[in-house]
């Protein structure tokens, strides 16, 4: 059977840029979809559609329009336009991008919703709820806040404690205020319309469909199965309306009523995949009938409920025809460095700032790829890791294999491939493509089928390590130098190509970019799994053989250490303890030069770039005031004006040396960049210069900076 796959991601919320947890999603995906698109069926590559959406509706976004002034559409047009940035840049191809505030969803999200009323799942409750009477309007859980009922933490949401981590009702809520107004919110009657998940017919479908062999990954049927319950018993009615005002799209025969944003949300895939059909001429009813059709969601594990109950309920009760194609593949979340990342707060890592500092796309690619497998489990982005895993993997092990071995095929061999292979050669072939007497292909594809990215690359750095080990025994750069190895040096050459050949078809899914630019070296068109064995588009392992290739561009460099340390909002290293500058003390980076200085002369810190140098922001600060600090016999307060038009309150640790009245009026310099730091006393705003001897004991003493006449507040000092 031909496969037809209609793939998505979740649709992300256009009220933000993505994060690398996004970024994570995608790549995951993108990934599938490539190495399906380089599947054959039948002799015709896989149909694959590969769509998402911006996820528009809903509270935050109207919102978030209101305060830029802009209607919520454009508010969303404006994400809308910041989305191929992230997606080009880390190579991630979707066939369409389209949103769920649009025609299409309308259409079909009304469409379904009559059907669940027709199905006698619609039922209408009046409930009380919170709403605001400056604002005009019902209010969110996560627009009300108060003090949290458990331990009473001030500015806590309507739904849980950020504290305490405590979940609860918004009404349990201590001095609820809204969020938007501030006044405290006024319990109103509102008829609200539900989606009856308790009805019988929801459990009895929805026990059977988690079961189906093939559906859902085992730990997500064991965590579904206990939201049913024994008997359903578990399952409450969802509220799928709002009141207005609400960005969103109007409940059919219920003025001033909208659906709940997901409610239409995950009707957004549809909307997509038919909007892409009617561009592409597809017939969009036909796909969604087609026996061959499997539609398959990639989401991280936080939005399971919507994606195991609610959706499918809804799809089976308006008798939709993909309700037997549905698949759900659930991903654990990114975290960085071991924390959290937080979509209020933003994360450690910016995607643009990676593409800003021109680190190359399928590094991530790889490292994240190296770290997925099919389970629902969390996975670190870790800063030291992910150098050694891409420079050791991707430079040391498979470029270096074509870095070896290319150049002599340009320079001795006019850029021909030799046209035979001696029977060792293909030994070695051999050896490396097969394990256990069956072509290592095989297995790959079905890790990458499966979603064991991290079995796949394991077992593709295992044929880099073959291919390695045999340019190790052969040796050509020894083979060069004596004329009458020439055939062995073009054979052993040629050999280590084929094999890089072959292993750049099987990384081609995780790295899209080098599989083009190295089927264009060797003359091939765009790789095919099937490439992997004899036939295909571009014929077997060996079909180069005897092929002039083009000249080799080295493709990857690999990672330095600095451009990742870069990358993190907060650098890893905490600054100095010490509110004084104490250049001796301050712990080295790397490791400072082997210079030899003078006795009781600190040693130098490792060698630094101008750009290091300049990230130090350095100013000229007035001190306007300057007072002891009650209970430390080590710091002053200094009041410092670097000319910014407000006043810094700096500590720091001269008070052995400096009677503070000496000090008030003087100029000196103040890191001004550098991030406030919390202390006993109060927050230090920067660090104030002073000059410290190696030994501190034998030489006590801080000795602040002052300039030269004619400096003054807020000059730089560089
Ligand atoms: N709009 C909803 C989804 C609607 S689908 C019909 C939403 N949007 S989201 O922008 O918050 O999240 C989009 C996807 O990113 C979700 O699958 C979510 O799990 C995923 N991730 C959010 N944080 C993540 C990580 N830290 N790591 C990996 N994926 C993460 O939810
Ligand atoms: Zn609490």
């Amino acid at each position: 059977m031909t496969r037809k796959l209609f793939v998505t991601t979740a649709l992300p919320y256009a009220n933000a840029g993505f994060h690398i947890g996004h970024m994570m999603e995608y790549i995951q995906a993108d990934i599938w979809v490539r190495f399906q698109r380089m599947q054959q069926d039948n002799g015709q590559p896989r149909q694959v559609h590969f769509v998402c959406a911006d996820d528009a509706h809903g509270t935050p976004i109207m919102i978030a329009a209101e305060k830029e002034g802009i209607t919520p559409q454009q508010f969303v047009a404006n994400i809308a336009a910041g989305r191929p940035q992230y997606l080009d840049g880390f190579q991630i191809k979707f066939d369409n991008w389209y949103s769920t505030d649009s025609p299409e969803n309308v259409e079909l999200s009304q469409s379904i919703y009559v059907k669940l009323r027709e199905a006698g799942l619609i039922v209408t409750k009046t409930v009380d709820r919170f709403f605001d009477p400056v604002k005009g309007m019902f209010l969110a859980d996560r627009n009300i806040k108060g003090e949290c009922p458990k331990c009473g933490a001030k500015d806590q949401y309507g739904d849980n404690c950020e504290v305490c981590g405590a979940a609860y009702q918004p009404t349990e809520l201590k001095n609820p205020y809204s969020a938007f107004s501030g006044s405290a919110p006024i319990m109103k009657p509102s008829e609200q319309y539900f989606f009856k998940l308790s009805d019988p017919r929801c459990f009895e479908f929805l026990k059977d469909w988690l079961n189906t062999p093939g559906r859902l990954q085992p730990e997500m049927v064991n965590k579904v199965s206990e939201w049913l319950g024994e008997a359903g018993e578990k399952l409450a009615d969802w509220d799928i309306s709002r009141d207005a005002p609400y960005f969103g799209i109007p409940i059919p025969d219920a003025p001033g009523k909208f659906f709940y944003v997901w409610l239409d949300a995950p009707v957004g895939y549809l909307a997509s995949l038919k909007n892409y059909c009617s561009k592409t001429g597809i017939d969009f009813e036909a796909l969604l009938r087609d026996p061959a059709t499997e539609q398959i969601h990639f989401i991280g594990k936080d939005i399971v409920s919507f994606h195991l109950l609610f959706w499918p309920a809804m799809l089976k009760f308006s008798q939709h025809p993909v309700i037997d194609k549905l698949k759900v593949n659930v991903h654990g979340h990114l975290t960085v460095n071991g924390e959290k990342m937080s979509k209020s707060r933003g994360t450690g890592i910016s995607p643009l700032r990676y593409l800003q500092l021109g680190m190359n796309p399928e590094w991530l690619r790889y490292y994240i790829a190296f770290k997925l497998n099919a389970r629902v489990e969390d996975l670190d982005f870790n800063g030291d890791d992910f150098i050694a895993r891409v420079n050791s993997d991707l430079i040391g092990k498979y470029v270096n294999i074509a870095s070896r071995c290319a150049g002599f095929i340009a320079k001795k061999f006019d850029g021909r491939l030799a046209a035979t292979l001696s029977p060792k050669a293909q030994e070695w072939l051999a050896r490396a493509l097969t394990k256990d007497g069956a072509p290592r292909a095989a297995q790959i594809a079905e890790h990458f089928e499966n979603r064991e990215y991290g079995k796949a690359l394991r077992e593709i750095m295992e044929i880099t390590d073959v291919t390695n080990q045999y340019v190790d025994e052969n040796k050509p750069w020894v083979l060069a130098k004596d004329a009458e190895q020439t055939a062995l040096l073009h054979e052993v050459c040629t050999t280590a190509l084929l094999l890089f050949r072959q292993i750049t078809v099987m990384l081609a899914p995780v790295l899209p970019n080098i599989g083009a630019r190295v089927a264009e070296f060797f003359n091939d068109a765009p790789y095919a799994w099937q490439d992997t064995q004899d036939g295909g588009v571009n014929g077997g392992v060996t079909a180069p053989l005897g092929r002039t290739v083009q000249a080799y561009n080295h493709l990857m460099g690999r990672i330095d250490a600095k451009m990742v340390a870069d990358l993190f909002d907060a650098p890893a290293a905490a600054p100095a303890a010490a509110p004084v500058a104490a250049p001796g003390k301050a712990a080295a980076t790397a490791p400072a030069p082997a210079v030899a200085l003078p006795a009781g002369i600190a040693p130098l810190e490792a060698e630094i770039k101008i750009d290091d140098f300049f990230k130090v922001d350095l100013r000229i600060a007035q001190i306007v005031n300057c007072e002891l600090v009650d209970g430390s016999d080590k710091l002053l307060r200094l009041t410092l004006d670097a000319g910014e038009g407000r006043l810094r309150n700096v500590f720091s640790g001269i008070k052995a040396n400096y009677d503070p009245a000496e000090l008030v009026g003087k100029l000196t310099v103040l890191v001004a960049n550098l991030a406030p730091r919390k202390m006993k006393f109060g927050v230090s705003e920067g660090m104030v210069l002073a000059a410290t001897a190696a030994d501190e004991k034998a030489e006590p003493g801080v000795y602040i900076l002052h300039p030269w006449p004619g400096a003054k507040p807020g000059m730089r000092i560089g």
